[in-house]
Formats: structure tokens, sequence, C-alpha cells
């Protein structure tokens, strides 16, 4: 009996057997969630407290929920690797083939670690301090918009939910998140979600879109309003600058206006969409305060390389001189291990964090980088590393 379910499993491709598992999933009872400080050996000691609950929340369920809420756009699979979704976007997906999508999981998952147990590395120490401000791990919330337009949630979540999960969910564990600027998203949803930015004491980057500098500098005062961190252009998605509709001008942007923003306020600035040396040695010219190693999330450009595939080389250049932050791909807690030993300062994760939002709210979100954040403990134990601040290249077989 056992070997026919095997065989009749195996002979459905892959996107049939997520489908089968995404209606089987929405007709499975989900149980209440709740996760309450004290139940994980992993809560953070910064997290606020909550109250104690019976049930505690479960990753299973998380995923379940979500799966249900979010397919067809996203089948929740077992391993994000954007197999199933290559060219949904809008959606969520990465762009034509999907291959930048695929490259960033694949130049991860390539990267191996050199286990190493004669040493007395007992409790690492994850903590960075960012501008400031410190944070239990170095996992913090990539930007993802897109309620309705990329997961299909009209109905079922709203911005304002979502930003609360994403934003709530990374302080619950001791960091902080990114809050998006959906290209044809009107002021008023960013404003919305700038709002949960200052509900949040201001501790989340907020990011903009490469729109006129105009407009980008009134959303600049906007975050300076909100008490926001800092904030990000992702310069990446100028790709649509071509085709962009009336009222939503994209463009790339030139040295003197990078330097305009950089200068226009005393808020770090962060260029998102840094794939190559020359232009992470440029950011830092132009007075950045930090730069995201990034493809978004394969999104923008077909046929990139993988973020981890590029990483070293500009860490090698412009480490020290500004803060580097990489996304793409990172889903375990051995994959943030393998980009500090990289070179970044921090990862950016976000999908994953994406389902823990909708499938479980704030617990949904502070679960996963819990998780994650146990796994990177357990991963700096098995490689000697003490400190996050000081991981070395060595401990990777690239
Ligand atoms: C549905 C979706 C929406 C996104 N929206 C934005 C956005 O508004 N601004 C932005 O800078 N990046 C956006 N991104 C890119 C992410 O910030 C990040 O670069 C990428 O998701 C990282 O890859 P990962 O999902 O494999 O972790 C989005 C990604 C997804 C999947």
């Amino acid at each position: 009996m056992q070997d026919k379910t095997n065989n009749q499993e195996s002979s459905l491709t892959r996107r049939d057997f997520i489908k089968t598992a995404a209606i089987g999933a929405g007709a499975a009872a989900i149980v209440s969630m709740s996760l309450t400080e004290g139940q994980s050996q992993t809560q953070p000691a910064e997290a606020p407290k909550t109250q104690p609950s019976a049930t505690p929340l479960k990753l299973e369920d998380v995923l379940k929920k979500a799966r249900e809420k979010l397919y067809p756009r996203c089948r929740v699979c077992p391993e994000c690797d954007g197999r199933a979704c290559s060219g949904e976007v809008p959606g969520m997906g990465g762009i034509g083939s999907g291959k930048s999508f695929h490259n960033n999981y694949d130049s991860l998952a390539k990267i191996q670690l050199k286990m190493k147990t004669f040493h007395d590395v007992k409790k690492p120490d994850t903590s960075i301090t960012l501008w400031g401000h410190k944070l239990a791990v170095p996992i913090l919330s990539a930007a993802t918009g897109g309620v309705t337009y990329n997961m299909g949630l009209k109905g079922k979540m709203t911005d304002e939910e979502y930003i609360d999960a994403l934003l709530g969910g990374c302080i619950k564990a001791g960091t902080i998140g990114m809050a998006a600027d959906g290209i044809g998203d009107p002021l008023d949803i960013y404003e919305i979600r700038l709002k949960a930015v200052a509900k949040y004491n201001g501790k989340a980057i907020a990011t903009i879109k490469p729109k006129t500098q105009e407009e980008i500098i009134k959303r600049i005062r906007m975050i300076e309003k909100a008490g926001g961190l800092a904030f990000a252009v992702d310069i990446d998605s100028a790709g649509r600058a071509a085709r962009a509709l009336p009222g939503q001008t994209v463009e790339p942007k030139t040295m003197k206006q990078l330097k305009e923003l950089a200068q226009c306020t005393k808020l770090p600035f962060i260029i998102k969409g840094i794939m190559t040396v020359e232009e992470a040695e440029m950011a830092v010219e132009c007075g950045a305060a930090g730069i995201v190693v990034s493809n978004h999330g394969g999104r923008v450009l077909d046929h990139t390389p993988g973020s981890a595939d590029v990483l070293a080389p500009i860490a090698d250049k412009v480490k020290g001189k500004i803060v580097i932050f990489v996304d793409g791909g990172i889903r375990y807690g051995a994959d943030v291990l393998k980009m500090l030993a990289l070179g970044a300062d921090a990862v950016l994760v976000g999908r994953p964090l994406l389902r823990g939002a909708v499938g479980g709210g704030q617990d949904g979100v502070a679960l996963l980088i819990n998780k994650m954040k146990n796994e990177l403990v357990d991963s700096m134990v098995l490689t000697g590393t003490a400190d996050v601040k000081k991981v070395k290249r060595d401990i990777l077989i690239v």
C-alpha cells in the first residue's frame, strides 16, 4: 500500500503534486495559533513580553494556512526554489525563465560548510548593531509588496494587516523589517506602511522605488516623520522605466542623483540591487550607508547570477566602508551563515517571511525567524564560529 502511494505520487509532475497538496491543505483543520515568549529557547532577549499560551504555534500549520490563502499565486513548496513559479511576475516567482531566482537558490545550495567540533564555542553571539540599534539576529525581513497584485490576497488580507504582521513579527523576534513601495501603489498605501513604521517606533527600514528625484525626496520626508531607521531605494526596479504607466516613473540613477539622495537627509541611505564590484564601489563613493547585494529575488532581469555568486568579490572591496546586506534564496540558518562568511553583515529574507505573515501573522513571522536563528546557532557551533560579526570565509567549501 505504501509502495502504491509512493508510485502514484512520483508519477505526478512537481506542479501537480504541489497543487494536490494545496487542495488537501485547504480541507485541513487549522489549529489556533499563538507563540509566546518562553516557549522557544530561541526567543531573543529583546522580544517584548506576550501572554503565555497553552497552544504553541506550529510551522506546519502556518504553512498550511499560507498555502490556503496564497494558492495559486504561491504553492508554498517544501523548497522555495523558484521552480514551480518560474515566470510568474506579477506573482511570487522569478521573471522570464525564472533563472535568476533559481540561481539565487542554487548558488547557496552548492556551497558546503566545513564541520569543526574541536573548539570551545558553545553559545555563539548572533547579535549585531545597525545604526545604533541592536538586533538579536542578522536576519531582517525583505520588502515585499503587492498584497493584491502579487499575492492575490484581495478579501483575505489587507495591506495594513500584512505590513503589521511583517514588521511586528520581526520585532517579536528581536529584529526589524523593511516596508515596501510598489511601483503602482498609490500614496495612501505607502502611508499605511509608514504608519506601521511609526507604530513600531521607527524600528524598520522603508524602501522607495527609483521614482523621480522629487517623488523620492517627498517619501524620504515621510519616512523621517515616521521615525524610520533608514531608507532604501531598490534601484533595480528601474528596469520598468521604459514601460512605466503615466505617473509611475521609475528610472536608473546617475551618480549625481544618488549623491543628492544621500545628502538630502540624515537617514542612512541604502542602495538595493547591487550585483557588481564596480557599483558597490560607486555606492560608497556617492555616500550611501548600505547596499543590498540583490537581484530583487530574480524578479527584474532574467539570467543574472545568484547573489551568493557575486557577494565575495563585492565584500572584498567594500567591507567596513558600507553596511553589506544580501538577499535571494536564503531559506535556512546555514544559508545565513554562508552569506556572512562570504562577507555580508546581515541578510534579508523575502518569500519565507511573506508566507509566515500570511499563514500566521506576527507570530508566523517570528516563528520562521526563530527557526532560522536556531539553525544559525547550530551551524555556528558546528563550524566553530563564535560571533556573527566575525565569520571566517574558510568555514566554506566553495
Ligand atoms: C511578492 C514580492 C514582492 C516584492 N516587492 C518588493 C518591493 O516592493 N520592493 C523591493 O525592494 N523588493 C521587493 N521584492 C524583492 C524582495 O525585497 C527581495 O529582494 C527578494 O524577495 C529576496 O529573495 P527571496 O524572496 O528569495 O528571499 C519583492 C519580492 C517578492 C517575492
